[in-house]
């Protein structure tokens, strides 16, 4: 029995199907997880030590790879000052100021210390501020796990399914809650114009538009995907990426809105550990690298190859959907472009692909209806690798 087997089996004695987070369990595609004991730059090592080729990258959050020597630098000093006093530091309005100016959008930023915590947050004061109660989601949307009532439910991608909501409720929906670039049904692409669709069809009947950016945000580049499509939601959640590893995220926007929020108005939010000086440190860290214009150049580039040779070279029967430096791989015939068409894909097959790859020393997140990432440290010789092994772990 390997360590890692022996690890899960420990771990579901005490931690409900032995995992702190569900689609850790590997639940998706069978068999028990690496449990994983360190990783670096494009590498992850598990308790057995057996080396991986990251692709999931802490579920989107390592933009620069694992332990990049800035960011640690960052925390460790960080550290030696303490860990959290739930007292105002200067460190958040240093995160909360680069968030602004890399997202004009944000006229106004809560920092708080999940993705969950800040969509939840963000319907909690477009509630407020509509005095409605209705949101609308996406079919296959996921914006964390805190349970909303009051939920319309719409396929992603589909205007008239879109008006038909919003012609049913009139006046009655507070937010439009969305990922502008889906991932969490594994990654969708907008068609042309649907989200400047939204933007209208939100802004005619005072709807607060929400943009998802918890993946997104720092993904598709400096600015997001409101910067990528030029589309300007009224406020903006972010998560992963700006923590570089430490539990941070964030809600923002328009200024009116932000307003409301305690302690300026009425609408209650708190949290002891948000903006908690090492979590602070090391999104600044993370944001500093990305904000040197080669970092998303170099990342680019490298992708950019890895993109079109499997783009060019994939079995007509499994579609890649990519964009910056995120893709899923889905095991149908048809484009996945919505919800529906993206469960066409084939789960064994998915799940059989996946420990390939996994065999191949290649970690994928282990889900089909997740996205992949591509770190800047992942270099054009192991992308090229990695290619080679999807293709063949795809003919085999
Ligand atoms: C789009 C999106 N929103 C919100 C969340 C929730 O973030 P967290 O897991 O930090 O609570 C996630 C998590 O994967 C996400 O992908």
């Amino acid at each position: 029995m390997s360590r890692s087997a022996r690890a899960f089996a420990a771990a579901k004695r005490y931690l409900p199907g032995g995992v702190n987070s569900p689609v850790r369990s590997f639940r998706a595609v069978g068999g028990a997880p690496p449990f994983i004991r360190r990783g670096a730059g494009a590498y992850l090592w598990d308790v057995d030590g057996r080396k991986y080729l990251d692709f999931c990258l802490s579920w989107g959050v390592h933009i620069l790879g694992h332990n990049p020597p800035a960011v640690v630098r960052a925390v460790r000093r960080t550290l030696a000052d303490g860990l959290s006093f739930g007292a105002p530091t200067e460190l958040e309005t240093q995160l909360a100021k680069l968030l602004a100016s890399a997202i004009p959008s944000l006229e106004k930023i809560r920092l708080v210390s999940s993705g969950t915590e800040a969509t939840m947050s963000a319907l909690k004061l477009a509630r407020y501020y509509t005095g409605r109660r209705k949101i609308v989601m996406l079919e296959g949307g996921y914006h964390g796990h805190a349970e909303q009532p009051e939920i319309l439910r719409a396929p992603f991608n589909d205007r008239p399914a879109m008006e038909k909501i919003f012609a049913r409720h009139k006046n009655k929906i507070a937010a439009l809650i969305i990922e502008p670039v889906p991932a969490n049904m594994g990654v969708v692409l907008p068609e042309a114009g649907y989200l400047a669709f939204l933007r209208e069809l939100t802004a005619a009947q005072k709807t607060v538009l929400i943009f998802d950016e918890v993946i997104t945000g720092f993904r598709l580049g400096w600015g997001g995907a409101q910067n990528y499509f030029g589309v300007t939601p009224d406020l903006t959640c972010l998560g992963k990426i700006i923590g570089g590893g430490l539990p941070a995220a964030a809600y923002g926007g328009k200024e009116e809105l932000m307003s409301l929020i305690a302690p300026e108005g009425p609408v209650y939010q708190a949290g002891t550990l948000a903006g908690n000086p090492p979590a602070m440190a090391a999104g600044l860290a993370v944001l500093r690298e990305l904000q040197k214009p080669r970092t998303y150049q170099t990342l680019q580039k490298n992708t950019e190859y890895f993109f079109t040779e499997l783009s060019r070279r994939l079995p007509p029967d499994v579609q890649l959907n990519h964009l910056g430096a995120m893709f899923t791989l889905f095991f149908t015939a048809a484009k996945a472009r919505d919800y529906r068409s993206a469960q066409t894909s084939s789960l064994k097959k998915f799940a059989r692909f996946y420990h390939k790859l996994l065999r191949a020393g290649v970690y994928f997140s282990p889900a089909q209806f997740e996205a992949d990432f591509i770190s800047a440290r992942h270099t054009p010789a192991e992308l090229g690798r990695t290619l080679e092994i999807i293709l063949a772990a795809l003919a085999a």
